[in-house]
């Protein structure tokens, strides 16, 4: 096995206010005349993907759009993005909102140049060719799909999702401009702020972590502990959103290239099963495979290492795993599995599944099934109160 080490971000990111209107100017001096705007229904309610469309056009280019995305996109609206490239030539792609809007936007840009449908990409590296050139602003703080490799897409027959981990979907440009995110209501803020969270510690505890990977995750760790509450009490503060656009962009940087674990891979069966929304399935699991994970000798020590990051008075794993349950409450984060829905008989079902995600590789310790079926029954069972 090669002992080589990658390192996969976007060529370029900006950061700030003002970041979009950057963003425009570059992809008209690069050359490019038909963009597709994909983006969904409640970013174009908000007048964003207008405001973007307008500036673009003000350069002279000629913009489409499919705003149809729907939370943890699906394989139709790919197939119906793709339509809407090719029938007006598009020779790049913009995605506004978050993961979901550019996992959309990612999987439309690869087909559109590798061909086939993208299921077939499902895996590692599968694909031959770069995407069409992706610009991604992003409006959460976040899943950092703006900036990472990974494509999350529903099967709906199957009601899984698919994780695509592909370097050829790298967006070309990433931009956080927290102005974007002043918007953002409370309970997004905590959902996708919990699934920064989650990313840095899987990245953190992951065993393909690297010193590099290690920095960012630590970072985002503290911006986080710093910002996530004060955004979700305040969402105009601009200091907060800053700190959080920045924190999820180091979360980005770590998994992208540690990738994740059990978190990511159970979560990923609750969203594509009952529909949930991925921050709040990785907040309520979070704990639960933390605390599964500490019987690892590396895990708990890092898990400790994380406890001083979340401002415990006590360095350990359990304290680690205390501190994230605080930052659920103070979220108002679901108690448990039984209250976002989940149900007990799917339990066997969910285990395989996650067990084949791509995601589950890189956790400390590879569970048995029964393991993972227990990991379900104490987040269902959990009681904070
Ligand atoms: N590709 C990756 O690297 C990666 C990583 C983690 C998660 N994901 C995927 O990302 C998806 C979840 O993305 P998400 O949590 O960002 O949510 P989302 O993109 O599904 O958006 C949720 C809702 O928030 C609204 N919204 C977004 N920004 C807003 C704003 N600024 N103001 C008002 N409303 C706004 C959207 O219109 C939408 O209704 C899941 O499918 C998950 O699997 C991808
Ligand atoms: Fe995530």
């Amino acid at each position: 096995m090669s002992s080589v080490v990658g390192f996969y971000i976007p060529s370029v990111s900006l950061f700030g206010e003002g970041a979009v209107e950057e963003m425009v100017k570059m992809i008209k001096n690069k050359g490019f005349k038909r963009p597709l705007i994909v983006t969904d229904p409640g970013i174009a309610k908000i007048g964003l993907s207008d405001k973007v469309s307008k500036l673009l056009s003000n350069e002279g280019l000629s913009v489409s759009v499919y705003d149809q995305t729907q939370p943890n996109p699906s394989m139709k609206n790919v197939k119906d993005g793709l339509n809407v490239l090719n029938a007006n030539i598009c020779d790049a792609v913009v995605s506004i909102g978050g993961g979901s809007a550019h996992d959309n936007a990612k999987a439309i840009a690869l087909v559109a140049t590798n061909g086939g449908d993208i299921q077939d990409y499902e895996g590692v590296n599968k694909s031959q060719k770069n995407s069409l050139p992706l610009f991604a602003i992003n409006t959460t703080a976040g899943t950092a799909s703006e900036m990472t490799r990974f494509t999350i897409i529903t099967h709906e027959e199957k009601k899984t999702k698919m994780a695509i981990i592909d370097n050829n979907v790298t967006p070309v440009v990433a931009v956080n401009d927290p102005a974007t995110m002043f918007g953002l209501p409370p309970a997004l803020t905590a959902a996708t702020g919990m699934d920064a969270l989650t990313h840095c510690v899987e990245a953190f505890v992951s065993t393909a972590a690297n010193p590099i990977t290690d920095a960012c995750a630590l970072k985002g760790v503290d911006l986080i502990n710093e910002s996530l509450i004060a955004a979700f009490k305040n969402g105009q503060d601009k200091k907060a959103r800053t700190n959080m656009c920045y924190a999820e962009y180091l979360a980005g940087m770590a998994f992208n290239n540690a990738s994740l674990g059990y978190v990511h891979a159970i979560a990923h069966q609750l969203g594509g099963f009952y529909h949930l929304p991925h921050g709040v399935c990785n907040a309520v699991l979070l704990p639960h495979v933390q605390s599964f994970n500490k019987e690892d000798k590396i895990a708990n020590e890092r898990l400790a290492e994380i406890s001083i990051h979340l401002g415990a008075s006590e360095k350990s794993a359990e304290a680690a795993i205390e501190c994230i349950h605080k930052i659920n409450r103070a979220l108002n984060m679901p108690n448990n599995l039984k209250d976002l829905g989940v149900k007990r008989e799917d339990f066997e079902l969910l285990a395989d599944h996650a067990m084949k995600d791509a995601c589950h590789a890189t956790n400390p310790i590879i569970f048995k099934k029964d393991e993972v079926i227990a990991i379900l029954k104490q987040a269902y069972e959990h009681n904070s109160n």
